[in-house]
């Protein structure tokens, strides 16, 4: 299991951050939330004033943060410069700029490096859109999970403190379409990924199912 890479790809609110996190902390791995170096990069542009929207500009910059995570699951935790920007991360504003940004070929090449290094010897659950297909292909297991929109809307709407979950889930919608329709590494179901369709199941179930394929994948 040691040396073992589980990529976790999918949708926003598929489950995959609580799937992720719970099956590394049942083997024992390591845990790296890319989506989350997407949003620290975001963060920072908004802070710097670099218009999201203009992607020279954002291409001009994308060198220029710190970015660095943590790979505990039981902890995660991210900085900028120094700064933790955990919390900042999850607000509106980020989550409503950061498919642009992250559709910026130079931004996506920045954090591939940085996701390379981090995975390094392996040991570690990766999740994000693009991991079996593109930062780590070769990945000993790769999961595609989805599911339906409204139950994705209803459990994003729960973790943000009960949000409308009509107006959560058009804004998941809108970011999936931006995702999957970039040129850069678009999300997509990675060759070989095995599909997981969540919907019926709980969080524990999910990841049961998951934490058995790792065992038979060794
Ligand atoms: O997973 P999360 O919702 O935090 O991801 C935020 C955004 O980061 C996604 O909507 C997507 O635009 C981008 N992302 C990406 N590639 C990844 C992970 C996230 O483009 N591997």
């Amino acid at each position: 299991t040691q040396s073992i890479v589980i990529a976790l790809d999918g949708p926003s609110g598929s489950g995959k951050s609580s799937t992720s996190r719970g099956v590394a902390t049942r083997l024992g791995l390591r845990y790296l939330d890319t989506g989350a170096m997407f949003r620290a990069m975001t963060w920072w542009m908004l802070e710097h004033d670099v218009d999201v929207h203009d992607a020279e500009a954002v291409a001009a910059a994308a060198n220029r943060p710190q970015i660095v995570s943590g790979t505990d699951p039981s902890a995660p935790t991210i900085t900028v410069d120094g700064t933790d920007v955990a919390e900042a991360i999850r607000g509106t504003e980020v989550t409503g700029a950061v498919s642009p940004v992250s559709a910026v070929p130079e931004v996506r090449a920045r954090l591939l490096e940085l996701q390379r290094a981090v995975i390094g010897e392996g040991g570690i659950v990766v999740e994000g859109r693009d991991i079996g297909s593109v930062v780590w292909p070769q990945a000993e297991l790769k999961l595609y999970l989805t599911a339906d929109a409204g139950a994705r809307a209803a459990r994003r709407a729960l973790e943000e403190g009960g949000s409308d979950v009509a107006a959560t889930e058009a804004s998941l919608l809108a970011r999936d379409k931006i995702d999957s329709s970039r040129t850069t590494a678009p999300l997509t179901v990675p060759e070989g990924a095995v599909h997981l369709d969540t919907t019926p199941f709980t969080l524990d179930e999910v990841i049961e199912k998951v934490v058995a394929l790792a065992e038979a994948a060794e």
